[in-house]
């Protein structure tokens, strides 16, 4: 079976080729299994117990997404991937939450993605590999029954690639001139720009790369204005899930509207990033034949960057649209 994960610094992307799909937040904690309190009052606990044993016999239970999330879980902010604590974790949940796992071992090739500063280096995606390939592990979720996997093979591509592939296969390929992709993840803003040739699209490398920001470093803004307004250390989860919820955060019985908030961090970082795109892209910009958006953070900040170029687009389903295109690349080169 073939499967496609982008671990984002936010959320975690899968695609399986039968269409199955998984995403949740890029947390994973150490605690007590809150979904059995949740049980006992009738309601699925959110996110997932996860239970992983290594071949060597070595067992590791911990949660993963909002599950992690509420137990005071912090995303693994650290610059290289494979340097992520969790990225293994996070996984083999993906594979665990897709119903991969077989009670005879199923045999997966894998399809992963790294931000273009890390692709670019060469020993980065040796080492994500070498961390993934020939791994067998035995992976339950929650209280199913569990099962095997064998990761045959792993496949590592540069993030906004995938989405261009996407892009491309969505009817893109009518495009003569270069192709500009940025991606706005959660931490991380990838800018892409492709010259394409008779042998396909070339990524331009001077051109193209990361910058910092993405919706994390807006929630980050929000929570520290709270925290200087109030005197009270906001922690960043708190704002993310007052966002998902009422938008509405309550502090020493004052109401803060954090969505408005949001709404205004957001249009400043959006800002922040036009201007460091046009520096990169400078000599290129006017010569696009064609503007691709991707990433939750593309979607949030989609009316600043289409200021970019008239024919700005953002990607239908642009949260998956690595994800997906991991997995077209993987085909393609299985068929090859
Ligand atoms: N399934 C979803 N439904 C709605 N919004 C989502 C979903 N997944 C992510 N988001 C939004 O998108 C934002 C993150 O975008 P994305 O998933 O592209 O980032 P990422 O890939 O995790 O980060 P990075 O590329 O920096 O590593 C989240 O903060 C959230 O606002
Ligand atoms: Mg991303």
């Amino acid at each position: 079976m073939l499967v496609s994960v982008d671990v984002g610094y936010g959320y975690t992307k899968a695609v399986a080729d039968t269409g199955r799909r998984a995403w949740f937040p890029s947390v994973v904690a150490q605690g007590p299994g809150f979904g059995r309190l949740a049980s006992s009052i009738g309601v699925a606990g959110p996110g997932h117990e996860v239970t992983v044993r290594q071949a060597d016999g070595t067992e590791s239970r911990f949660l993963v997404g909002e599950a992690a999330l509420l137990s005071n879980g912090v995303r693994s902010w650290d610059l290289t991937s494979s340097g992520r604590r969790d990225y293994g974790r996070l996984v083999l949940s993906a594979l665990g939450v897709l119903g991969v796992a077989q009670p005879e071992t199923a045999d997966v090739d894998l399809a992963l993605g790294l931000p273009l500063f890390a692709f670019f280096q060469a020993d980065e995606r040796r080492r994500l590999q070498q961390q993934l390939a020939g791994q067998r592990a035995w992976i339950q979720v929650g209280r199913d029954g569990g099962g095997y996997v064998h990761i045959r093979d792993v496949k590592v591509y540069a993030q906004a690639v995938g989405a261009y592939v996407t892009a491309a296969g969505d009817g893109a390929s009518a495009t003569q001139g270069p192709v500009g992709l940025i991606d706005v993840g959660y931490r991380t803003t990838d800018y892409l720009l492709l010259n394409l040739t008779p042998v396909g699209p070339v990524p331009d490398e001077a051109r193209s790369g990361s910058a910092d920001g993405g919706v994390g470093t807006a929630i980050e803004g929000v929570a520290r204005s709270v925290s200087e307004e109030t005197g009270v250390l906001v922690p960043d989860s708190m704002v993310e899930s007052a966002l998902g919820a009422s938008g509405a955060l309550m502090v020493k019985g004052r109401r803060y509207d954090v969505r408005d908030m949001m709404t205004r961090e957001l249009e400043g970082l959006g800002a922040r990033l036009v201007d460091q795109i046009r520096r990169a892209w400078d000599d290129r910009l006017d010569f696009l034949d064609a503007l691709f958006v991707a990433g939750g953070g593309g979607q949030a900040m989609f009316p600043q960057l289409k200021a970019l170029h008239p024919s700005a687009t953002l990607l239908d389903d642009p949260i998956f649209a690595n994800a997906r295109g991991f997995l077209s690349l993987a085909q393609s080169e299985r068929q090859a």
